[in-house]
């Protein structure tokens, strides 16, 4: 099966990351660092992005500038990588696991109250998948709580909510750039946000506490060094000019495989909210009602399809958190879906469109063998 390969790159990579050779910055004060932190807060109807080495010290950058500390509680869902958990251990708060909701696998906002304390401090929503989740109903809790929202956007590049981007919903949103997202130099992460001054406060952070227009050798806070090289952000300024055509394809193709797909009643398929009206279909991501997810990943992994079974635990059951750390809400949605859920990588749906009804075939001749319940 015609699967593209990813990460992709042409001339075009060569060409900038040649440029970067030939030049004496082949670190963070290349202006194509600038260039693509311009580029990419605009891609994210945001006034700023500040890069830096990855998606998991962005989030704990952000925490960190958000005044989140010891003591503090975080609201997160149960399901996500874990650095949308770790981050919050991290800058030593308390991650409070609360259950995703059943249809869209995101952060269910009917369950936020219950978690609720007075050492409550912030919530993180992160978009599963690239699938936005409830922004408005989990905008509207944080601005009734006086809490601070902070978007893991690493799955959500290009994702809209009613026009407008993920990343640009929270007080400051979190992106990743890892080999496997829609966006990516390998590693690196960025900070979006709209907020100048905590954008010149993450900047200073990542650079060593330096201040814009200050000399090299002023260090006004305890800083580290976060920046991101010339060479990843000459990658980067080509693959976010790639970005809008491979939605669009990705989206297409999702489209033609569920339509495909649409009569096999023990299949769902992660639901997108009303008013998401872009998805960069990072995961294509479904549940089985009946029959076996992780030995039908294995099959058709076999074949060529990178299916996935879903994360094997919930972030409390990972041993990190197991023995605590953390508040525990009931999750029996988090930990039916690490039983009946996969995912289907984004490269899939960047093949050509006449390989995707081959994609369906597989997967109807897997799902044939799962009775309904
Ligand atoms: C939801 C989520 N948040 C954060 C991260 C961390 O990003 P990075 O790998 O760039 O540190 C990832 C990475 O896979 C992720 O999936």
């Amino acid at each position: 099966m015609k699967i593209p390969a990813w990460p992709q790159a042409d001339e075009k990579e060569a060409e900038l990351i040649s440029q970067v050779l030939a030049s004496p910055h082949w670190g963070g004060f290349h202006p194509f660092v600038e260039e693509f932190e311009r580029s990419f807060a605009a891609y994210c109807h945001s006034r700023h992005a500040v890069s830096a080495m990855n998606g998991t010290v962005t989030l704990e950058l952000a925490l960190e500038l958000m005044g989140v500390g010891p003591a503090d509680e975080v609201i997160v869902p149960a399901i996500s990588f874990v650095s949308s958990a770790s981050a919050i251990s991290r800058v030593g708060a308390i991650p409070v696991f609360v259950d995703i909701d059943e249809d869209s696998f995101n952060l269910d906002p009917l369950r936020l109250a219950e978690a609720l304390t007075p050492k409550t401090k912030a919530v993180m929503a992160v978009h599963f998948g690239g699938v936005m989740c409830q922004v408005d109903a989990i905008g509207q809790f944080c601005l009734d709580n006086d809490l601070l929202l902070l978007e893991d956007a690493a799955h959500a590049h290009g994702s809209e909510w009613d026009g407008k981007r993920a990343g640009s919903f929270g007080h400051a949103a979190s992106f990743s750039f890892q080999n496997g997202k829609v966006l990516t130099a390998g590693e690196g992460g960025a900070l979006v946000t709209s907020d100048d001054e905590f954008a010149e406060q993450a900047r200073s952070l990542c650079n060593c506490g330096r201040k814009a227009g200050r000399s090299f050798y002023e260090h006004h806070r305890i800083g580290s060094n976060y920046r991101l090289s010339a060479f990843q952000a000459a990658v980067l300024i080509c693959q976010l000019e790639r970005l809008p055509a491979q939605i669009c394809r990705r989206t297409t193709n999702a489209r033609l495989l569920k339509r495909l797909l649409q009569d096999l009643p023990q299949l769902h398929w992660q639901r997108e909210p009303l008013q998401q009206t872009a998805n960069c279909q990072y995961l294509l991501t479904g549940r089985l009602q009946a029959g076996d997810a992780r030995a039908m990943c294995a099959r058709l992994q076999a074949q060529g399809i990178p299916c996935s079974p879903f994360y094997p635990h919930t972030l409390y059951q990972n041993p990190v958190y197991a023995s605590g750390g953390c508040r525990v809400m009931p999750c029996p949605v988090a930990e039916a879906r690490t039983r009946d859920s996969f995912w289907i990588n984004q490269r899939a749906l960047l093949a050509e469109p006449d390989v995707i009804p081959e994609i369906a075939q597989a997967m109807e001749r897997e799902l044939h063998q799962s009775p309904v319940l």
